[in-house]
């Protein structure tokens, strides 16, 4: 239990995370192939910056100096994804070991620093080869992701013990497949289903995977997930809304998930058709791993009559909102966190991400000031310390994103970082929300 004073449970775990294609750069070095995202980012239009991946923050060439940093930080854990077209360039067959080799050269360097390496095995770089036979809609790609796993776990699980297995299937079905402002870009609500039914079998099979190459591996899913609220809560449609938001945001992945398969309105919520649902998928679907993983960073409020200039609402028109429009909300993600634990029990739920985008991070004198960012992160841990005081199981607090980066449809104008980015110098220096986090890592409690 937390104690009084701030204090957070012992053996909480603290980290900040990063994703491979918004930092790595290097995109056609040592064999690796073409993702969908370098294919979306390259295509006029889709990014609103018109950035690419393709140097980022050069993590690629600099992964030394950026654990060092990490280091700096007092964290005991970064979570980083593996890219999937270094791997396996082609989607699957044989194993690119120059591609390998590189995550390799970074585990050893994080566990060299003391810091414990957190694994993504999916955060939405596929490859443009699979892409090219139906992506995520192709139920082949499941297999061809568990080739990618059983690779990663092969080579890494003798020194990497946590995995996160899919990252945000709702992002990646519903932005990606279904409203396409995300790569691969297309916009059928029933390859949305058929992506996110797919995603699920992919997590399902890669807890198999993790669970047979590596000994006392843990594994688990990170959903996006959000509290769904009546915008206005006198009224009865509002609630409505509300209840087909939660499904949409929350329910299509946690339902299933925990066994209950799909809710059943799911495919009329989201506009499409449900793809084909074979024997024993829904079996292999059932259960998120060893934890939970939440990534939170905005409450939703819903409203029967939508209006599309506003895409996130607040009944508060005062209600603070970071550089993307997202509004402020600590308090729900305590009601997150507590429903969660009520409806769906799960073992151990771990903050897998959370943070925020401010503009007008300015390094001066080695140093960024960025109160606001500090106080989101001050806000939130707060939020979960309530939640854990209450009951949640919250075992561990990864930040979103130890550095600037390449804040996908929005290119590298947002960020998101604890460290920043100079994009022209690669220069990086730690932003005091950083600092803050590194005290708060180092004594496990909010100051
Ligand atoms: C999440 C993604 C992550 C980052 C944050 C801001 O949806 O998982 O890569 O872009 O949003």
């Amino acid at each position: 239990m937390a104690e009084i004073g701030g204090a957070f449970p012992g053996g909480f775990i603290w980290g900040a995370a990063t994703s491979a294609y918004q930092i790595e750069g290097a995109v056609h070095e040592d064999g690796r192939g073409e993702s969908i995202w370098d294919r979306f980012s390259h295509t006029p239009g889709r990014i609103v910056t018109g950035d690419t991946g393709d140097v980022a923050c050069d993590h690629y060439h600099r992964y030394r100096d950026d654990v060092r940093l990490i280091r700096e930080l007092d964290l005991d854990a970064y979570r980083f994804s593996v890219a999937w077209p270094r791997v396996l360039p082609d989607g699957r067959g044989p194993v690119n070991e120059a591609g390998l080799a590189f995550y390799d050269r970074l585990v050893d360097e994080l566990l060299a620093a003391g810091i414990d390496p957190w694994i993504t095995l999916y955060c939405w770089d596929l490859p443009q080869a699979l892409e090219d036979q139906g992506g995520w809609t192709n139920r082949s790609t499941v297999d061809a992701f568990a080739e990618q796993v059983d690779a990663v776990t092969r080579r890494l699980g003798d020194r990497v013990r946590n995995y996160v297995t899919v990252n945000e299937p709702f992002i990646m079905a519903y932005l990606g497949y279904g409203v396409g402002v995300h790569a691969p870009g297309r916009r059928d609500m029933s390859a949305a289903l058929a992506t996110g039914h797919h995603a699920l079998l992919a997590h399902g099979r890669a807890l198999e995977v993790v669970q047979s190459n590596v000994r006392d591996g843990r594994a688990g899913i990170t959903l996006s997930l959000a509290p769904a609220y009546p915008l206005k809560a006198d009224r009865e449609e509002d609630h409505e809304a509300a209840r087909q938001e939660d499904v949409l945001v929350n329910r299509w992945f946690l339902d299933p998930l925990f066994g209950r398969g799909y809710p059943d309105d799911l495919a009329r919520v989201v506009g499409g058709t449900m793809p084909e649902i074979r024997a024993g998928d829904l079996a292999l679907i059932a259960g998120p791993g060893d934890f939970l993983g939440v990534n939170y960073y905005t409450p939703t409020y819903a409203s029967a009559d939508p209006v599309a200039s506003d895409p996130l609402p607040h009944p508060d028109p005062n209600v603070e909102r970071t550089a993307l429009s997202w509004p402020v909300e600590p308090a729900a993600l305590t009601d997150l966190l507590a429903r969660v634990h009520r409806d769906y029990a799960p073992s151990s739920i771990l903050i897998i991400e959370n943070g925020a985008a401010f503009d007008g991070d300015r390094v001066v004198d080695g140093r960024v000031a960025d109160p606001r960012r500090a106080a989101y992160f001050e806000g939130h841990l707060a939020a979960i310390r309530d939640a854990i005081v209450a009951g949640a199981p919250v075992t561990g607090y990864f930040a979103w994103s130890a550095m600037d980066n390449f804040e996908w449809a929005e290119g590298y104008a947002k960020r998101f970082g604890i460290i920043h980015v100079d994009y022209e110098t690669q220069e990086r220096t730690i932003k005091d929300s950083g600092r803050l986090l590194a005290r708060v890592a180092a004594t496990n409690r909010l100051p």
